[in-house]
């Protein structure tokens, strides 16, 4: 795809490949592990995460150990339904601009709302959910030429169907946490065969304190 963002998936996840325990607790990461992913964080254009990842953290998606001149913050959520006073609205907008990427079956009253705390809205395709497809060029046209998608499961899912990740940086925590209702790494539906799913290159393998990192290139 032409004029299409770099995309990072950045993720921990646990030994049995779980980013959340089936209560929704996402906590995996040492300090450590944080300190390298705000690094990634500021080194791309925006960060990215699904209307789930908002609604069930509440993250600031922000940058605590490291100098930066700020980023996007990207969510898609498709019925513009997460809460006004979500921290990814209200936490420093000057430094982290704020998109909601969302359909076209929204009130303008929502659009309003949003638009009334400086959140960029833009409407991606009249059908149900956002269409990323389309969305990546149209980011791309705004300046945003890397982007750090940060979940969870579903969105992750979206971008693997559509083959659109050039880079994984992955954290394997020393836990299995189990749960069939506890998000995977990767949601959605899946491919029927191996052969229908994107390759990835492993380019390098790093541990400490029980924890592994791994970085994959697109195959
Ligand atoms: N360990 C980690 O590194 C990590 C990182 C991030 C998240 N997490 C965990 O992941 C969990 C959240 O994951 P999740 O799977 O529930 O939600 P999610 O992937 O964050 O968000 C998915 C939602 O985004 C909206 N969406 C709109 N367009 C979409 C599209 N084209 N493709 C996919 N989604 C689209 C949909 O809701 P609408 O249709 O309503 O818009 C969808 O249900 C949380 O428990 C969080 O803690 C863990």
């Amino acid at each position: 795809m032409k004029n299409k963002p770099y995309i990072i998936l950045s993720s921990a996840m646990t030994i049995d490949g779980k980013i959340a325990s089936r209560t929704g607790d996402p906590e995996l990461s040492d300090e450590e592990d944080w300190k390298e992913v705000h690094k990634i964080r500021s080194t791309v254009d925006a960060i990215m995460v699904g209307k789930g990842t908002i609604v069930k953290d509440n993250p600031k998606l922000h940058i605590k150990y490291h100098n930066h001149h700020g980023y996007y913050r990207i969510v898609v959520d498709s019925m513009l339904s997460i809460p006004i006073e979500s921290q990814v609205v209200d936490h420093e907008p000057k430094l982290y601009p704020t998109i909601i990427c969302t359909t076209d079956n929204v009130s303008e009253e929502r659009v309003k709302e949003f638009k009334n705390k400086k959140v960029k809205i833009l409407q991606v395709g009249g059908e149900d959910k956002v269409d990323i497809k389309n969305l990546m060029p149209i980011l791309y046209d705004m300046g945003i030429h890397s982007i750090l998608l940060e979940g969870g499961g579903t969105l992750n899912w979206s971008f693997i169907n559509d083959n659109l990740i050039d880079e994984i940086r992955l954290t394997i925590a020393p836990w299995i946490v189990g749960g069939e209702h506890a998000t995977s790494l990767v949601e959605g539906g899946g491919f029927e065969k191996m052969s229908q799913a994107p390759r990835f290159k492993l380019v390098n393998v790093k541990y400490r304190n029980d924890y592994v990192i791994l970085k994959y290139l697109r195959g």
